[in-house]
C-alpha cells in the first residue's frame, strides 16, 4: 500500500524484500521505509536485525512501519518492533502500527501516516 501511494505521487520506488534481495546501498534513497513484524514477548525478527547489520550505519531519512497483534501481549507489546527500530534509527516519525493487516479504517491509517511523512520531507527538501 505505501508503495502504491508513493508511486500514485510520482515518487520512484525500489522494494527491497529483507533477507531474500541481494543488500542494498542506503545512501542511495531519499527515503527509507522499513516494515517489519513483532516476534515473540516484542521483538524484533532476526530477519530485520540482519537487515540492520547488513546497512551498517544509521541513515537519517528512516521511517518505520510494521504489523502486529494485540493478542499476543496486548497493547504493551503491540508492534513493539516498530517502535525499537523507529528509537534506533531516530526517525523523525512515530511508526505506523497496523493490527494484523491494513483493511478496512486502517486503510486510512496508512494513507494519513504516509501524507505526514511525506509533507515532512517536501518541507525539509
Ligand atoms: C509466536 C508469535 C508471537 C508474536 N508476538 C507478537 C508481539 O509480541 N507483539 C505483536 O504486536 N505481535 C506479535 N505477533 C503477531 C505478529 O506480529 C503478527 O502475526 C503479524 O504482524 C501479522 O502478520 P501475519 O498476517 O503475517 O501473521 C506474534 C505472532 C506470533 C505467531
Amino acid at each position: 500500500m505505501i508503495a502504491e501511494h508513493l508511486a500514485e505521487d510520482g515518487l520512484i520506488i525500489d522494494m527491497h524484500r529483507i533477507g531474500v534481495d541481494a543488500p542494498i546501498d542506503a545512501s542511495e534513497y531519499d527515503l527509507i521505509f522499513i516494515g517489519t513484524f513483532t516476534w515473540e514477548m516484542g521483538a524484533t525478527p532476526d530477519e530485520v536485525k540482519d537487515f540492520v547489520l547488513e546497512v551498517g550505519y544509521k541513515p537519517e531519512n528512516v521511517a518505520v512501519f510494521g504489523t502486529g497483534d494485540t493478542q499476543f501481549g496486548g497493547d504493551e507489546l503491540f508492534c513493539l518492533a516498530v517502535d525499537k527500530l523507529a528509537k534506533f534509527y531516530g526517525s523523525n516519525w512515530d511508526g505506523l502500527k497496523i493490527e494484523q493487516s491494513p483493511r478496512g479504517s486502517q486503510e486510512f491509517n496508512v494513507k494519513n501516516w504516509l501524507e505526514g511523512v511525506l509533507h515532512d520531507v517536501k518541507r525539509l527538501a
